[in-house]
């Protein structure tokens, strides 16, 4: 079965054409990342323009790529929700027009489904599995039981990790998207020459407080400052990201022994941090736990994700009509459409 997958839900628009869930056979990611560079953030209403801009070559692109015509494709799967409302709502459109103009079905993807599936996609994992999924908008530990049913356990009371990353990269002059270059620069430091603090959340052994990370980045630069003095930002980059693998690491493996799992799946942009990744593997290794992680051009927002995780949705029979709407705001356990 051959899936076309649709993904604008943020800063780049990209089209793939995905096998069974697993086999890709093109995927085109056009990133807007340069442009919005200059503001120091994604603008939300140039997203939107650059999406409607790009998506009707995207899509001949990854069709041309992939060999094939629409005509070949067995159903839409577009990136529904969450995300910014105007960028999301120029995916849903466009794949509601290519759905009815070819009688094609429409599936309709949670974006954090798909980045769960980047690791169907050649990794070959299957669940049940414990995924940890962290991106700039998202830090979730979530039991993936099966293709389609999620549960949970913990969530960010605050700042996303990668956000976090972000704000920090931002305070130390690293260009946005701030994460890789902290990841760069945190190779290049001493990751106990800061202590920073690793805050508890009231009420959940599994939740997140990643703000309270990002503050003490702020704080020690602007004491710094005060003092005349500069701090070293690869030395910060280095003891941030330590602090960060400290905070995920310790909650993941306690969950995965908690509720019984042996394989750890991560997910999302912040998956491609190497040190994250490293100290995982050092983990699980210890703990006799197997991991997955996705290949690096996997990890960042691309639609073979989305078209991967779309097989899944329709082998449950998770098909739309043209009703189907955008949804800024949706828990990976919802589902906002009426099936038909
Ligand atoms: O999944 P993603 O591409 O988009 C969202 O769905 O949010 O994640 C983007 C986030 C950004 O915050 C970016 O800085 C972060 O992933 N990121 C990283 C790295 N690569 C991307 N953070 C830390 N280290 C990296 N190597
Ligand atoms: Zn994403």
């Amino acid at each position: 079965m051959k899936i076309l997958g649709i993904e604008s839900s943020c800063d780049e628009t990209s089209v793939a054409v995905v096998e069974d869930g697993k086999k890709v056979l093109s995927n085109v990611v056009v990133s807007q990342i340069e442009e919005h560079r200059l503001y120091g953030g994604v603008v939300p209403e140039i997203a939107s323009r650059r999406h409607c801009e790009s998506i009707v070559k995207v899509t001949d692109l990854a069709l041309e790529e992939a060999g094939i015509t629409l005509d070949e494709v067995d159903g839409i799967a577009v990136t529904y929700a969450p995300g910014l409302i105007g960028a999301l709502l120029v995916g849903v459109n466009f794949a509601k027009g290519l759905s009815l103009a070819k009688h094609k079905p429409l599936i309709p993807v949670h974006h954090i489904r798909g980045h769960i599936a980047a690791n169907y996609i050649s990794n070959g994992v299957k669940p049940p599995f414990l995924c940890m999924v962290m991106s700039g908008g998202h830090s979730h530990i979530v039991e993936v039981k099966s293709y389609t049913e999620f549960r949970v356990i913990g969530r960010t009371r605050d700042d996303a990790v990668g956000e976090a990353y972000d704000k920090a990269a931002r305070a130390l002059g690293f260009p946005y998207p701030g994460g890789v270059e902290m990841d760069k620069a945190a190779k290049l430091g001493n990751p106990k020459a800061y202590q920073l603090p690793k805050p508890r959340v009231d009420g959940s052994q599994y939740d997140f407080s990643f703000s309270g990370l990002k503050t003490a980045v702020l704080n020690l630069i602007n004491r710094a400052n005060q003092k005349g003095e500069q701090v070293n930002p690869n030395d910060v980059a280095a003891s941030f990201q330590a602090t960060v693998c400290d905070i995920i690491a310790d909650r993941l493996i306690r969950a995965a022994k908690e509720f019984g799992y042996d394989k750890i799946v991560l997910a999302g942009g912040v998956s491609a941090n190497s040190g994250i990744r490293s100290r995982m593997e050092a983990e699980c290794r210890k703990n006799h736990f197997g991991l997955c992680m996705p290949p690096l051009k996997y990890c960042g927002d691309n639609a073979a994700m989305i078209a991967a995780q779309g097989y899944y949705e329709i082998l449950d029979a998770k098909t739309a009509g043209m009703d189907l709407n955008a949804t800024a705001s949706l828990s990976i356990t919802e589902e906002n459409f009426r099936v038909v």
